[in-house]
């Protein structure tokens, strides 16, 4: 018995030496290390109330190193290494004598390290959040305070030509839009900047501490003090008041000042004893007004392409004005699209009266953009203007002025002044109110059609007939709004593709006199409807299925908006004749460019693959129906004015549900790069695109072709043993012909050539998905060493 209980309280100590180890008092011995999982403990200041470790980020699997508030329930994150790369479950930082703070990921590849020091002997996670490491002698090798990521703490400085990055937002920390430095001059300064190139554009908010005639005026440090006061120091002594004198409140608070996703320098106040459900409140805050101060035509404003900016005294908020919505619904200070097709083509003899109309707006004004500006001017002046004016796309009225503004509009925002009005000019066609979805608890759609029809009436028959068709077309999609819960489906009436005659298509193209190219559904001719140049891809007539089925694919096609895609714009169906019009591509194909007299550039060419994979990611997983393409390759790329990819021809070749994606039919595509399953009888999926993709990326890398034709016989594919070899010899320049500019960013060009070698792997099942394919390129996941895809290397 007396042994049993001796045996407990030798137990005790041992476990509570354990946790004291655990614990030490804020120090971290060498050797110590921290694996991302969702329940690590972090090392912990003496306190208790800074933390240094891994936080799971939220809606992700993956994890960031970082310091944060212990005490603060929404563990509110102060520090992450630069760039704020996230990692996954498994990945490791570890405390090292001869490296200091290393961070790697499972699969033991380096991710970050802090800097180039050595002989670390301690690390120790101070209680004033600052985590610093030291020699053997006690000399300070490196503190997370000298390598600020978004957020000042006190007793912290800045010196001149120090500064800090906001984070991309909430939940991306890589490095966003805007800075905040403290300039060589003495100046504080918040500006925008490139964020690939990291140029930084004006600036938004100056503290104006500088002096170029008498230097001792100006800032020397800027200064955040223990108790929570931050000041610039100037070179003479005297301070200039960042935090408001008299402002702290008393009692005992936590302070940080972040320069936060919006755009906004905030210093933030928290009490050290919470009450159940307290926040952050801002002391001070600068500039004065995001919207209105963050306005040049470098940028889009603090909101994107026609958003429009309210700031409501604490943060600014981003809207789409009535008529346009969100690009990408997540992310609300994004660019905004019309709800309809803002295009510069026909101007009939009524001077647009009848195709064009407005959606009016009230103290909403985009400042910038305008090519005329009437003074004086009334409001039907100024419509009417509009009206007649192809580039006209909003008219803004205020004071007896006009001002007519193009496309695309940016630096939008809310004015206080009742009497601004801007009119958006829409085709009536495409009214975009129609969309009763855009109008919750409302039933506007009715009374705006008469109010659209009151207007139009007693015109011309014309117009009488538009009106019709509106209130035939308004009418549909009331009733059709009722059965929301279940799918879609697909009516030939839902889609608002233009549809053409073969007449018009004749006229449009001058009777397919300019041929652009010849693919295999078709002959495509250069043409022009209105005023915008457009492609009219004649498909080739022994397509015999029947006109509810082109209809049918034509609407699919028409549904996929991508970047990498390349538009619809309208169909043509007359008995025998079948076209599409397309967006006109105007650098042509890949194929071109790619092989073409100069080698494109390294940079070009890597930009051009991961647009590529984006498009196809796109096709296979989100638009509505899965599309495979089944016919990747250079010439099936096209290049817009600004060398974006697009891809062109899809839908065409096959067209699948979601639940059925195997499918098993005649071979389609092109010899070179077709994969082998096509050959087999095995279940052909979305993976027949990868392999594609992996032929293509390895020509965009190479600048080869995929084909090699030697006399007289027929096309040997070579490009996958080349670059197989290539690889496993480690002799990468010979893949890219010396191209130096590729070789000097060789991490990237090793990336993209085993990317491609996973993506032509024989198996289809170890091909990646396009979606794996896009991180792995961006560099978002590790590549691991991809097996020889050592296959049917001729056929
Ligand atoms: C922790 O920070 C305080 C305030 O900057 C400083 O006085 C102290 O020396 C630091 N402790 C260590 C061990 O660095
Ligand atoms: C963070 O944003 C950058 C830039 O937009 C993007 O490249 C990156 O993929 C994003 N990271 C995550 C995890 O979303
Ligand atoms: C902030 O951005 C600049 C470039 O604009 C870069 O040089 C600097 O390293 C970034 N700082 C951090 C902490 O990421
Ligand atoms: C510069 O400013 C300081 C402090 O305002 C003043 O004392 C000094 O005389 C000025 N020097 C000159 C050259 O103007
Ligand atoms: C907590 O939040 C609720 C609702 O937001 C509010 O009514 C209440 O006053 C708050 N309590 C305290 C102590 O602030
Ligand atoms: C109608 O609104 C919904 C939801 O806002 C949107 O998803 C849809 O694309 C809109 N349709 C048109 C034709 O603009």
């Amino acid at each position: 018995m007396a042994l049993v209980l001796l045996r407990l309280v030798f137990l005790t100590i041992f476990l509570l030496r354990f946790i004291a180890a655990q614990q030490n008092g804020g120090s971290v011995s060498v050797g110590a290390s921290l694996t991302a999982t969702p329940n690590v403990k972090p090392w912990l200041s003496s306190s208790g109330e800074f933390a240094f470790g891994f936080q799971q980020v939220q809606g992700t699997d993956n994890f960031l190193l970082s310091i944060w508030y212990e005490k603060i329930p929404d563990k509110t994150i102060v520090w992450y290494p630069e760039e704020g790369q996230m990692v996954p479950t498994g990945s490791k930082v570890e405390l090292l004598r001869e490296s200091g703070l290393v961070l790697t990921d499972p699969l033991g590849t380096q991710v970050w390290r802090s800097g180039s020091i050595s002989g670390v002997a301690s690390g120790f996670m101070n209680d004033t959040g600052n985590f610093v490491m030291f020699g053997s002698n006690s000399r300070k090798l490196w503190g997370s305070f000298d390598y600020p990521a978004d957020t000042l703490l006190p007793t912290m400085f800045m010196e001149s030509g120090e500064g800090i990055n906001s984070t991309i937002s909430k939940t991306n920390f890589s490095g966003g839009q805007f800075q905040l430095r403290f300039q060589e001059d003495g100046n504080l300064v918040l500006n925008t900047r490139d964020i690939l190139s990291g140029n930084a554009y004006d600036a938004y908010y100056i503290s104006g501490t500088y002096d170029d005639s008498n230097s001792t005026n100006s800032g020397k440090q800027v200064i955040f003090d223990a108790t929570g006061y931050m000041y610039i120091l100037r070179r003479n002594g005297q301070r200039f008041d960042l935090t408001p004198r008299g402002s702290l409140p008393s009692g005992d608070y936590y302070h940080r000042a972040t320069l936060d996703s919006d755009g906004v320098f905030r210093q933030y106040y928290f009490p050290k004893n919470p009450t159940s459900n307290t926040t952050w409140k801002v002391i001070w805050f600068v500039p004065d007004n995001i919207c209105v101060d963050l306005s040049d035509l470098s940028s889009t404003g603090a909101c994107g392409f026609y958003n429009v900016c309210s700031f409501d005294g604490n943060r600014p908020n981003c809207e789409c004005p009535k008529g346009f919505s969100l690009l990408d619904p997540n992310n609300p200070s994004g660019d905004c699209k019309p709800d309809f097709t803002p295009t510069c083509d026909e101007v009939d003899s009524n001077n647009g009266r009848g195709i064009f109309d407005f959606i009016e707006l009230q103290n909403i004004d985009w400042p910038f953009s305008d090519y005329v500006h009437m003074n004086p001017s009334n409001e039907n002046t100024c419509k009417s203007s509009c009206l007649e004016d192809c580039f006209c796309a909003v008219a803004i009225y205020r004071d007896t002025q006009c001002w007519k503004k193009k496309l695309p509009l940016s630096n939008g925002r809310k004015v206080a002044s009742a009497n601004v009005r801007a009119f958006v000019k829409y085709r009536i066609g495409d009214h975009p109110l129609q969309n009763t979805t855009r109008l919750p608890g409302e039933n506007k759609d009715r009374k705006n059609l008469i109010v659209v029809g009151s207007a139009l009436l007693g015109t011309s028959v014309f117009v009488i007939f538009v009106l019709v068709g509106v209130i035939c077309v308004g009418f549909f999609v009331i009733y059709k709004k009722k059965p929301r819960n279940s799918y879609p489906i697909r009516k030939a009436v839902e889609s608002n593709l233009p549809r053409f005659t073969y007449q018009e298509l004749v006229e449009a193209t001058d009777g397919f006199k300019d041929e652009l190219g010849k693919g295999a559904f078709g002959i495509v001719y250069k043409g022009v409807i209105g005023k915008k140049t457009v492609a009219v891809k004649k498909l080739n007539t022994v397509v015999h299925n029947g006109e509810k089925e082109f209809k049918t694919e034509v609407d699919t096609i028409a549904k996929t908006h991508h970047k990498n895609l390349v538009q619809l714009l309208g169909y043509c169906d007359d008995g025998e004749q079948r076209l599409l019009v397309y967006e006109y591509m105007s650098n042509g194909t890949l194929a071109m460019f790619l092989f073409g007299d100069t080698r494109p550039t390294w940079r070009q060419r890597s930009y051009i693959a991961v647009g590529i994979a984006k498009g196809l990611a796109y096709l296979h997983e989100e638009c509505s129906t899965l599309i495979i393409h089944c016919d990747i390759k250079p010439q099936n790329i096209l290049l817009d004015d600004y060398f974006n990819a697009k891809i062109s021809d899809f839908g065409l070749a096959k067209l699948l549900m979601m639940n059925q994606s195997h499918t098993n039919t005649g071979i389609r595509g092109t010899k070179g790069y077709v994969a082998p399953e096509w050959f087999r009888n095995t279940p052909v999926t979305v993976k027949v695109d990868v392999y594609s993709f992996g032929v293509l990326l390895l020509e965009i890398i190479s600048c080869r072709k995929s084909l090699v034709y030697e006399s007289g016989e027929k096309g040997v594919a070579v490009l996958t043993d080349l670059a197989w070899d290539c690889y496993q010899e480690g002799r990468l320049d010979t893949f890219v012909e010396n191209d130096l500019e590729a070789f000097d960013d060789y991490k990237k060009l090793a990336t993209f050539v085993m990317v491609g070698l996973w993506c032509v792997q024989e198996n289809s099942s170890l091909r990646p998905t396009m979606r794996k394919v896009i991180q792995m390129l961006e560099g978002g996941i590790e590549v691991a060493e991809p097996p020889c895809p050592c296959s049917l290397s001729s056929y």
